[in-house]
């Protein structure tokens, strides 16, 4: 294969043969095929596209770079594409796991404003999100479930690609996204996919229209690959939950959980929730799609299912059982959220209701506290984040706590933070109308 010959065929928008993706693929992985003829490649990709064919063998192809494992038990796991508090997974695996269904889950770390599931887990003293593949699979056979990042291992076809589009601009390309994040979910073997395509400000895909395709596409891809899938995409306007951070987030999640470690911390299992299609909701919605497409039950039944397991504490207690086997420890845990840190209220200035919290500014704030990484070498501060004291559609006076600001590492700059997050709040006379986080299902 001649790789100009390739780069040639796709300017003109044409579709690439099956091995001349895969020797492309494989060229670029051991370092045959240059840095810049790959970003010539993608950067071709992102204008001329590629037919769901060609998106099924990049992905391959990709996936095969790599280590790939194989299980011989029901697995299923869940992939968001991210959002601001997006705690989901700390729920949804557990509770999936609960039901019957192993869930070996390759997750990843933060950049941006949106946070990663392993910097949150991080910051359980002791818990280990760096685990070898083979402790990999001994916890999930051992605890039915284990988050851990990929290894190095797993695609790195990807690990390289993804560098290349970071700079050359072309993180925008549906068939590249999916070959992206599909490659990695394969590769860790699991049978079932679930998907959880975020839409909206606080999101990687700001647009309805974005969000679909890449859900339809994520979802054709497993399909292709001999996997069973289906995605939901959802609403990432406003923050998922109360709490954006790290520690938080996880103090957030083992409430929802049931636990009674970090109580005080966030009283109200969830707000919006009360109200039908918050969180909590969407937490058993994904995990009843795992469910019910991993041992093959109606939907309704694997609802149940999971509405059972989480009231009972057996997700709980799969979460605890898998935080042990990775070292972590849930007393160091709510002892560390009990620490002092520097702490910045915000009130609401007028009456009314909220109407709005822009996920988007919120992250943004979150970022500046030290809760996330602009770059990937940056360290976080695991207790900074904010607690948000309302959600949309609560009603306010003035003077009403809005949210509070935190940082273990100083007041500086809180203060302006503050101000910034002020204008993620919009406060109107009337109360919003309430819809449910699903917007649309795709797949199942
Ligand atoms: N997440 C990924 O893993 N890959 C992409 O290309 C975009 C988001």
């Amino acid at each position: 294969m001649i790789a100009k010959l390739v780069l040639d065929k796709k300017r003109e928008g044409h579709a690439l043969g099956t091995a001349e993706i895969r020797e492309f693929v494989d060229g670029f992985t051991r370092g045959v095929i240059p840095d810049y003829q790959m970003s010539a490649l993608a950067m071709a990709v992102c204008c001329r596209g590629m037919n769901e064919r060609e998106t099924a063998d990049l992905t391959d192809a990709m996936m095969k770079s790599g280590r790939c494992l194989d299980w011989d038990v029901a697995t299923a796991d869940k992939h968001s594409t991210g959002g601001v508090g997006d705690k989901l997974s700390l729920v949804v695996q557990p509770l999936a796991a609960a039901c019957g269904v192993f869930v070996p889950s390759l997750t990843g770390r933060g950049l941006g404003i949106t946070g990663g599931t392993a910097d949150k887990l991080e910051t359980i003293p002791g818990y280990d999100a760096s685990l070898s593949l083979d402790d990999f699979q001994n916890v999930v056979k051992g605890t039915g479930v284990s988050m851990t990042v990929q290894t190095d291992e797993i695609t790195p076809a990807d690990k390289k690609l993804y560098a290349l589009r970071d700079v050359t601009g072309t993180v925008a390309s549906i068939p590249l996204i999916t070959a992206s994040i599909l490659s990695k979910k394969l590769a860790e073997g699991a049978g079932t996919l679930v998907f959880d395509v975020k839409c909206g400000s606080g999101a990687f895909m700001k647009t309805r229209e974005d969000a679909h395709e890449l859900a339809v596409s994520l979802v054709s891809g497993a399909k292709a690959a001999g996997r069973k899938a289906a995605a939901l995409v959802t609403d990432m306007s406003a923050p998922l939950g109360r709490a954006v951070g790290n520690a938080n987030e996880v103090a957030e999640a083992l409430s929802w959980l049931g636990s009674g470690r970090c109580r005080g911390r966030f009283t109200a299992p969830d707000g919006a929730d009360s109200a039908g299609g918050g969180p909590v909701e969407l937490c058993i919605e994904l995990t009843a799609l795992m469910v019910s497409l991993a041992k093959s039950l109606p939907l309704a039944d694997a609802r149940c299912m999971c509405r059972e397991k989480l009231a009972d504490g057996s997700a709980l207690a799969r979460f605890e059982a898998m935080c042990a086997a990775q070292g972590g420890d849930l007393d160091a845990f709510a002892r560390l959220v009990e620490k002092p840190t520097f702490k910045f209220r915000i009130q609401a200035m007028k009456s009314g209701y909220v109407t709005a919290i822009d996920a988007e500014k919120v992250g943004r704030v979150a970022l500046a506290l030290g809760a996330g990484r602009m770059e990937k070498t940056d360290v976080i501060d695991p207790l900074a984040g904010i607690a948000l004291a309302v959600s949309v559609g609560d009603r306010v006076s003035v003077g009403s706590p809005l949210a509070t600001l935190e940082s273990s590492r100083g007041p500086d700059g809180l203060e302006r933070a503050a101000a910034e997050l002020l204008k993620a709040f919009s406060i109107g006379h009337s109360a919003p109308e309430r819809a449910g986080l699903v917007i649309e299902s795709i797949g199942g």
